[in-house]
């Protein structure tokens, strides 16, 4: 049976596969659609559903078991300016618009600040919660604030950038607010000229060679490197890197250097080192390992996949043989980074 609020159509039993890129399938009890604030304030405070799950483009999730209780998909949409200078223009988005058609608008407005971050699948209003990041270049380096909206009270809130607590895939929407608010819109500053542009990433100064470098010539690079590296979930399912790069201690690199002297590293200050939790998997040998359909991907190990018909607990189990392996063998911790349900 169909229950109505006034605006929404809550469907029953409803597969959550199409809504999440790792393409598991998944049940939620019930599901909705909310297209505006007024209607994410109106289902946030019918009392008929007690557990509530708010799902944005699905990509950075990966869900496990049923979802009880009502499943909110956010789909505010639209982009407008909220002021803008000769060096600079503000830009508010709506959490449903898709990251990386954003990114390719704002490129095609001339506008810097958001290139290296091209391609990452997605919606704009879960892009802060991890801080999303690649190529040298983190949503926060952008990020001017966000309004969010309170799961219990639908009261309306700015964030800004010091409230928001970003670290290394992580804010404060991650860890003391986890599940407490919706992100309905953010805003970013971008450059109109003047672009501060990063190139400093290896693996972007290869690709571009001679090619002048320019917010458009950067997200090309980035997008041949990414279609090249890393698994389109439209074509094989996927949650970009499954786990964080672990950064160690001083004492505990020098000894691993000592046995691995081939080990890549970026240092992070003078006494932590982050290590590409991609190369530890490699190096055990786990690169294009298949458990049933729930693999390792053959060119980035720091990518789970789904080949076909995995279960999210299927991927689960792989991972968490990955992370006792690197566990017993670098006496690292792989910490997941995508959200587990
Ligand atoms: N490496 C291997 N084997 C692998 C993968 C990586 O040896 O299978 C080593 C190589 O030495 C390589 C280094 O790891 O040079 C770094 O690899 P890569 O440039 O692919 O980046 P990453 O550290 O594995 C991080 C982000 C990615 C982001 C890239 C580029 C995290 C958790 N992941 O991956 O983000 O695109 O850097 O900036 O920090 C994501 O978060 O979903 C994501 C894809």
């Amino acid at each position: 049976m169909l229950k109505k609020t006034q605006l929404k159509t809550i469907e029953e039993n409803k597969s959550i596969k199409a809504y999440n890129t790792f393409g598991v399938e998944c049940f939620s009890e019930y599901f909705t659609r909310v297209n505006s604030e007024e209607e994410l304030r109106e289902i946030l405070l019918n009392k008929n559903f007690k557990k509530k799950f708010i799902l944005g483009g699905g990509s950075n999730l990966l869900l496990t078991k049923k979802i009880l209780g009502l499943c909110i998909h956010v789909n505010l949409k639209g982009i407008h300016k909220v002021e803008e200078n000769e060096e600079h223009i503000v830009l508010e988005v709506q959490a449903g618009e898709n990251w990386h058609k954003f990114v390719v608008w704002t490129i095609n407005q001339g506008y810097g600040g958001l290139e290296n971050l091209s391609l990452i699948p997605g919606n704009t209003g879960t892009a802060p919660i991890q801080n999303i990041g690649a190529y040298g270049v983190e949503l926060k380096d952008s990020f001017v604030s966000c309004m969010a909206m309170n799961v219990q009270t639908a009261e309306i809130s700015k964030f800004n950038l010091e409230d928001v607590a970003f670290g290394y895939r992580t804010s404060i929407f991650k860890t003391t607010l986890k599940g407490k608010y919706v992100i309905t819109s953010v805003q970013f500053r971008l450059t109109k000229k003047n672009h501060k542009l990063k190139t400093s990433y290896g693996a972007i100064k290869e690709e571009m060679g001679n090619i002048p470098v320019s917010p458009k010539s950067i997200a090309d690079a980035v997008i041949s490197i990414r279609e090249r590296k890393l698994p389109d979930p439209k074509v094989i399912g996927n949650g970009g890197s499954f786990f964080k790069n672990p950064i160690i201690k001083e004492k505990q690199f020098e000894n691993l250097l000592e046995k691995y002297p081939e080990i890549p590293y970026y240092r992070m200050n003078s006494s932590e080192i982050k290590i590409p939790a991609g190369w530890l998997i490699e190096s055990l040998g786990f690169k294009g390992y298949k458990k049933g359909d729930a693999g390792v991907h053959k060119d980035q190990a720091l990518v789970l996949v789904n080949h076909g018909k995995a279960s999210g607990q299927e991927i689960l189990v792989l991972s968490q043989e990955l992370q006792k392996k690197v566990k017993d063998i670098f006496d690292i911790y792989l910490e997941i980074e995508v959200n587990i349900y």
